[in-house]
């Protein structure tokens, strides 16, 4: 018997999960196949629904289906509900699907143990405030940071953001333009989707210090736009998103078949993962 995974996205062929689950598979000794699926909005809930059919046990949902994902869920666990977004779901035999959120505790689990930068204390902050951001910020929160500041083109979405999760612990919001106004932060995480354009956030040099620590959640083989501007402020701690994906990933594989991988060996075969990809 092998488990069966998907991942479904628009488009999915850069995706590269089915090559991480693979290897957690033989770490772990479990037989399983992880496909892509491609999907539009008309499509994403009757794929999902004949992936339970055909026997599958679980799908990860990526962009642009969080959301929707969100809603085709008959329960949604907390990280799900506080994120209002869905990457992984589970497929029980009577024929629920339950919704989790692994993004933003794969984040910190790269954060703080692969990269050895604590967060409690630590001015952070993070830029954009879409689907990315509403995932990590209660994460975020709860690693305990001395402020977690919300900067978006769009203030009021940031707004909305630092509001909603006021309760967790301290916020903050502004504008690109309005970090002028701030004191230098120790961690800032890229949130937007500006590198898909190989664009990156207007930033004001005032935001930096020496000790800066820079983090994009996005990954590419060369280095990404964001990353590249901060360097160009004298940044020298930076990475790429790369470790999100995998601790992601691994917490994905922990709900499906019960044992978490150890993720330290995925990252010696980074470079075999990302040529994985089809695109
Ligand atoms: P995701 O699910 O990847 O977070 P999203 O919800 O569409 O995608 O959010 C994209 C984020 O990138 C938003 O914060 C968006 O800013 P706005 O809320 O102002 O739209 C940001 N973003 C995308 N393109 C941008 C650009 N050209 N300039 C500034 N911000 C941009």
């Amino acid at each position: 018997m092998i488990n069966r995974y998907t991942i479904i996205g628009q488009p999915v062929a850069q995706s590269v999960s089915p090559a991480i689950h693979h290897m957690f598979g033989e770490l772990t000794h479990r037989r399983l196949l992880y496909t892509r699926t491609e999907a539009t909005d008309a499509t994403f809930s009757d794929i999902v629904k004949q992936w339970q059919a055909s026997g599958g046990k679980g799908c990860n949902v990526t962009a642009p289906f969080k959301e929707l994902a969100a809603t085709v869920c008959d329960r949604l666990n907390d990280s799900a509900k506080l994120a209002e977004a869905v990457n992984t779901i589970e497929m029980h035999r009577d024929g629920s699907l339950v919704g989790h959120n692994t993004d933003g505790v794969g984040l910190i689990a790269d954060i703080e143990k692969n990269k050895r930068v604590p967060l409690v204390n630590k001015r952070v902050l993070i830029l954009g405030a879409g689907g990315a951001t509403r995932g990590a910020i209660a994460p975020l929160l709860s690693a305990n940071p001395s402020c977690l500041h919300i900067a978006n083109r769009s203030v009021d979405k940031a707004e909305i953001l630092a509001n909603k999760f006021s309760s967790y612990g301290p916020t903050a919001y502004s504008s690109y333009d309005d970090l002028n106004n701030t004191a230098s932060f120790d961690i800032i995480i890229n949130a937007t989707s500006m590198g898909f354009d190989n664009s990156a956030p207007p930033l004001p040099a005032t935001i930096f210090n020496t000790g800066t620590f820079a983090y994009d959640m996005m990954y590419k083989a060369q280095q990404t736009p964001f990353l590249a501007l901060c360097e160009s402020f004298g940044v020298t701690q930076y990475a790429d998103g790369f470790g999100m994906l995998v601790e992601q990933a691994a917490d994905a594989f922990l709900i499906w078949e019960g044992v978490r991988p150890k993720t330290r060996k995925i990252y010696l075969a980074t470079d075999e993962i990302i040529n994985s990809a089809n695109a």
